[in-house]
């Protein structure tokens, strides 16, 4: 079934669906796909290099999960995720995700903290950055433009139910070469941003 041509394009017409989310455990049922990310695909990306060696040869974790529902990556569409980071430290650094620019550029997304504690690193690639607090109830809007990356400073998963325009993409090569400004790192107990 087709809708009417829209910007000259025919659409297929998606029927409305729904999924269910626990919101105290913030887990996805029947997620479409699962992307696991380990340690070992951290390389590079933490300032102590042996430390994350010594975590992959320990048994290589699983260092975040994403779960997602499957939409067409295609304008006008919504894709939605639970993003699971679990807790943990590289040498003093906290577990954080890769974190990217959207490959188009100028799209925006939303993450709604259900669980944990922790940061939302952003940067621009003209110099501005910033770290939002997140944790259970707080809603983070990362507006079109801003590279993020999730940082876990608690002792349990931090995850966020995030919603963005499905034909963003994901360039995590600018931020592999750029890396963030700050990072956050444990002293004395506690998260401190280091730059
Ligand atoms: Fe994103």
């Amino acid at each position: 079934m087709t809708l009417a041509a829209e910007g000259g394009l025919a659409r297929e017409l998606m029927m409305p669906w729904g999924v269910d989310i626990d919101l105290a455990e913030g887990a996805m049922a029947q997620p479409d796909r699962v992307l696991t990310r380990r340690a070992s695909a951290m390389a590079g990306y933490y300032r102590d290099a042996a430390a994350l060696d010594a975590l992959i040869r320990a048994g290589d974790p699983v260092h975040y999960e994403v779960f997602e529902k499957t939409v067409p990556e295609a304008y006008g569409h919504l894709l939605l995720c639970v993003s699971k980071l679990y807790p943990g430290k590289v040498g003093d650094e906290y577990f954080f995700t890769k974190g990217h620019y959207h490959t188009v550029s100028g799209t925006a997304e939303t993450y709604l903290c259900l669980r944990g504690q922790g940061l939302m690193l952003m940067k621009t690639a003209s110099g501005l950055c910033e770290a939002a607090p997140m944790c259970r109830g707080r809603l983070v809007y990362v507006p079109p433009h801003w590279a993020h990356r999730s940082v876990n400073t608690g002792g349990e998963p931090l995850i966020s139910l995030c919603v963005y325009p499905a034909d963003a993409g994901h360039n995590y090569g600018d931020i592999e070469s750029e890396g963030f400004p700050q990072r956050i790192v444990e002293s004395q107990g506690k998260a401190v941003i280091c730059t």
